[in-house]
């Protein structure tokens, strides 16, 4: 389930089945506001490797009551389970300033331990977000790994949606998308078994469902698509030696080693245009206290052994959450746990080559403060604070940041040029070059080096005593998970943002 255009009224429900359906549709016994039977669209899409045809349906429901329970019914005329269909509820937004919780984590792979990547923390995690039962879940990306598992792409989704069901079937799971979300064969993007399988709000351009907005309460949500301005090539690749062969009923050629899906600057510059034009209303809101960024990849990361930092999100997007006052940033990408200081603008020059030790403009974000607030809270409107929220369920949790051994500071790599694949000393087998270059992470508040597994939990209450508003974030850690998989989620760190309502700021 997702949000549809207004969470106070519509939600769009998703369903992948292994053949088609007839008649699919979505029943709301006791519901008068809509009628009882939503039909579903079907939207379907052959997998460019193994030739599986995957069949998706979207039932848009719409003109729901605010601050609701609904219950509803999955099913159509061949279901075998006609009798007794697939059931479940759930709530829509409530109207108006009101507290919201919701949680998140990216990087979530599936339970299923064949897969590449897939782990039975997994499990645990979507077990967690039930735990905290927020009113939506913000899925950061690198959902599933099918890349990692080129034969078999469709088998990992299901692997994936079978997860996810427990708790999606019952609150949003809002996705963004990420590198591993790049397949071969699967569209000019690579993203076409991402976009059939999400049903997410319109954003208007010529790019649908890959970035989008919504609002809750006095929050705005913006979701983006970062491989369109990063510099890391992080899609699908083939390293050799063999080239990757896709199945004969594809008609598709074999994909040679050293090829890779590189994306970047697909759009044009449109979704930054959007980016900017979304922010700027709302700006003009008085109705809007917050704005919170979910996106895969990081502009702020220290970790030792992920990808690092990317100067493409900073040059890009960054001089746009300073000018528009993003509060938060929600990402994923490096499986770990890392927040920053509030940080506004940018020191110049102040990185180095990772090879050469030569001077390098990194964009070095600068932190307003760099010591916990005395005052009670985090005042986000002078400086965004980024998350790292990468310990979904990955088998390959990292949990080591950088060090400046030097001068015993954080240290983080950031890439500032494109990495594309290269010969190794077997020329028949490619590489693609770590970070380029190296800065002192002087914005790194928190690292946690005990797992690299955990989920946060944010509660917004909008409207504080003096006209202020606060969200609290609790990030909860799956202690021993690097080991073995953990059923128990255990808080780590806390910390609350507080402000000023917008429409008490005067003059
Ligand atoms: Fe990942
Ligand atoms: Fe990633």
């Amino acid at each position: 389930m997702t949000w549809g255009e207004d969470p106070t009224s519509s939600v769009v429900v998703s369903w992948a089945s292994p053949g088609q359906a007839a008649n699919p549709r979505v029943l709301m016994p006791g519901s008068s506001v809509t009628g009882r039977v939503v039909h579903a669209v079907q939207r379907i899409y052959t997998d460019g490797l193994n030739g599986q045809t995957v069949f998706t349906y979207h039932a848009h429901l719409d003109g729901l009551e605010p601050g609701s329970t609904i219950h509803y019914e999955v099913t159509a005329d061949n279901d075998h389970h006609r009798e007794q269909p697939f059931a479940a509820s759930f709530q829509t937004a409530p109207r108006g300033r009101v507290p919201i919780r919701w949680t998140s984590y990216g990087d979530l792979a599936t339970p299923v331990t064949s897969w590449v990547l897939s782990s039975p923390q997994s499990r645990y995690a979507v077990q967690a977000v039930e735990q905290f039962k927020p009113l939506f879940h913000l899925l950061n990306g690198d959902l599933c790994y099918a890349n990692m598992n080129p034969g078999a792409q469709p088998a990992v989704w299901a692997a994936f949606g079978n997860n996810v069901q427990l708790s999606a079937a019952m609150r949003p799971w809002m996705p963004c998308p990420g590198n591993h979300e790049i397949e071969f064969g699967n569209g000019p993007l690579g993203l076409d078994s991402y976009l059939t399988r999400y049903s997410l709000p319109r954003n208007g351009t010529s790019f649908p469902g890959l970035w989008y907005r919504f609002r809750v309460g006095s929050a705005l949500f913006i979701s983006l698509a970062a491989d369109d301005v990063i510099y890391q090539d992080s899609g699908a690749f083939v390293a050799g030696p063999a080239p990757l062969q896709p199945a004969p009923s594809t008609g598709n050629a074999p994909i040679e080693p050293g090829s890779s899906l590189y994306i970047r600057g697909y759009s044009g510059g449109e979704q930054t245009s959007w980016l900017e034009k979304t922010l700027s209303e709302a700006a003009q809101d008085d109705g809007i206290d917050w704005i919170i960024v979910q996106m895969h990849q990081d502009a702020l990361s220290s970790s030792k052994n992920g990808n690092g930092s990317d100067k493409g999100i900073r040059e890009t997007w960054l001089p746009l959450f300073d000018r528009y006052g993003v509060d938060l940033v929600l990402c994923g990408h490096d499986h770990d746990y890392e927040r920053s200081w509030p940080v506004r603008g940018c020191n110049h020059n102040a990185g180095r080559d990772a090879a050469t030790g030569a001077v390098v403009d990194t964009c070095q974000p600068k932190p307003v403060i760099t010591t916990e607030p005395i005052d009670g809270g985090y005042d986000t409107s002078r400086g965004t604070i980024h998350l790292i929220l990468g310990g979904g369920g990955t088998s390959a949790p990292l949990d080591a940041y950088g060090l400046n051994s030097a001068t015993d500071m954080p240290q983080a790599k950031v890439i500032t040029k494109p990495n594309r694949p290269v010969p190794s000393a077997d020329a028949r087998i490619f590489v693609k070059p770590g970070a380029d270059a190296l800065e002192d992470a002087i914005w790194s508040a928190r690292r946690d080096t005990d797992t690299g597994y955990g989920i946060a939990v944010f509660d917004l209450d909008p409207t504080l005593a003096g006209g202020k508003t606060s969200i609290t974030i609790r990030y909860y850690h799956a202690l021993g998970a690097d080991k073995q998989p953990v059923a128990r989620y255990e808080l780590f760190d806390s910390l609350v943002l507080l402000k000023n309502r917008r429409d008490r700021n005067i003059g």
